[in-house]
């Protein structure tokens, strides 16, 4: 066996052997948008990115159904190829009308949409300007890419803009790539220091809007239209898997020419395109998302009461209350426990470990859903308050920073 993989190996089981494997959970069943069923018991789902709760919605459910019938199960093909249908262009086109952008392409998954988006758009000879805890999408779209890559520290502009300044006399275009909300921690960028530096310095912007679509902004359309600087980023990727509790990603812009990109993104052009079921029930998750503002106001009612909620309790938190609220652990054996015991009290949430946490550092990583009512979150937080408790990390103040 290679080295690396022995290594990993032994990690991974000494993380197993301290109760149930956190990177192994199989769900008997999962009975709606907030509750599983998991080795036989009932769990509250409070680590999903499902933040509108539109994964057992009637109408995407049954969208998906009528398009399996009428087109089967999967279109076999590449979007280049056999494999863009009707449904696909008119997602496509419902997207870039939803964003208002000129256009619209729609990758297979999230993580396809920025690698073939940062590969494509930044070529070897030019710059990404990347924020240091982008997601691994964002950072292997750079390197399929071959373009320099140069990090800036964690929603710092002003490295931001000294970072910029270096490379003034270099040739090659720079764009600049940040995120709505990070999936870590829950934090948005601060997006509209981030447009100036670009203006100063004749660069161009990328927002992921993964967490944030469907989420910030008076309509969803995420942390650009909270912040009232749409027209200065200049290409849009988000996900179907995350508010519109689907698969799929995208990429959209206002790019003279857009259409080219569908000829020379890899990961658009040799991957097989998502199945009709699934651009059916992200369309009718777009019309919910647009036409249900509500479901945005109890998302934000729900991250407020589990942050509020958990800071009462004396955890130190954060970020802002958003959707996604992260506790920090001590170390990785707590981390491990704590996860473990919560789940016995029936509480699902994600564990997050290093490297792909800020840091390195471990996380209790909660997110909250539309779909969950007061009384369960009033649940979940005594659960993990009791939890705390137990493993005594109440009173005593977790590292926030
Ligand atoms: C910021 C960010 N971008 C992209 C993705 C990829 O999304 P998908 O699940 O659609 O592949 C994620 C998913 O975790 C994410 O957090």
């Amino acid at each position: 066996m290679l080295s690396h993989f022995r290594a990993l190996r032994d990690e991974h089981a000494a993380v197993a052997a301290i109760g149930r494997d956190p990177f192994g959970v199989a769900f008997d069943a999962v009975l709606s948008a907030t509750e599983a069923m998991l080795g036989g018991r009932r769990v509250l789902l409070l680590g999903t990115n499902n933040y509108l709760g539109l994964t057992f919605d009637p109408d995407c459910v049954e969208a998906a159904v009528t398009a399996t019938r009428a087109l089967g199960t999967g279109t076999t093909g590449s979007r280049i190829a056999n494999g863009t249908y009707g449904g696909h262009a008119a997602l496509e086109a419902r997207l870039a009308a939803f964003l208002r952008r000129r256009a619209a392409m729609v990758f297979t998954t999230g993580y396809q949409a920025n690698l073939g988006a940062l590969a494509t758009l930044a070529r070897r000879g030019d710059h990404l300007l990347l924020d240091a805890d982008s997601h691994a999408s964002i950072y292997d779209g750079a390197r399929l890419g071959h373009a320099q890559v140069t990090r800036f520290r964690h929603n710092d502009p002003d490295d931001l803009r000294r970072r910029l300044r270096i490379l003034a006399s270099q040739p090659g275009e720079k764009l600049i790539v940040a995120e709505g909300i990070y999936s870590m921690l829950g934090d948005t960028a601060p997006l509209r220091e981030i447009v100036e530096a670009k203006r100063e310095a004749g660069a161009w912007l990328l927002v992921d809007e993964a967490h944030s679509l469907g989420v910030l902004g008076e309509s969803g359309r995420g942390l650009a239209e909270a912040e009232g600087v749409e027209r200065e980023v200049d290409f849009v990727v988000g996900t179907f898997s995350k508010s519109l509790g689907a698969i799929g990603g995208f990429l959209a812009s206002d790019l003279d020419g857009f259409d080219a990109l569908r000829l020379s993104a890899r990961p658009y052009m040799f991957t097989a395109s998502l199945p009709p079921a699934i651009a059916a029930s992200a369309m009718r998750a777009i019309e919910a998302m647009e036409a249900r503002p509500e479901l945005r106001e109890a998302l934000r009612r729900n991250g407020r009461q589990l942050h509020q909620g958990l800071a009462a309790a004396g955890f130190g938190l954060g970020a802002m209350p958003g959707p996604i609220v992260s506790l920090p652990m001590p170390d990785q054996g707590v981390a491990v426990l704590f996860w473990n015991r919560l789940l016995e009290e029936g509480v699902y949430t994600n564990l997050a470990l290093g490297p792909a946490t800020p840091g390195g550092r471990p996380l209790l990583r909660m997110s909250v859903s539309a779909a969950l009512t007061p009384a369960q979150i009033d649940a979940a937080v005594a659960a993990i308050v009791r939890v705390g408790h137990a493993l005594g990390l109440l009173g005593v103040p977790l590292a926030a920073e």
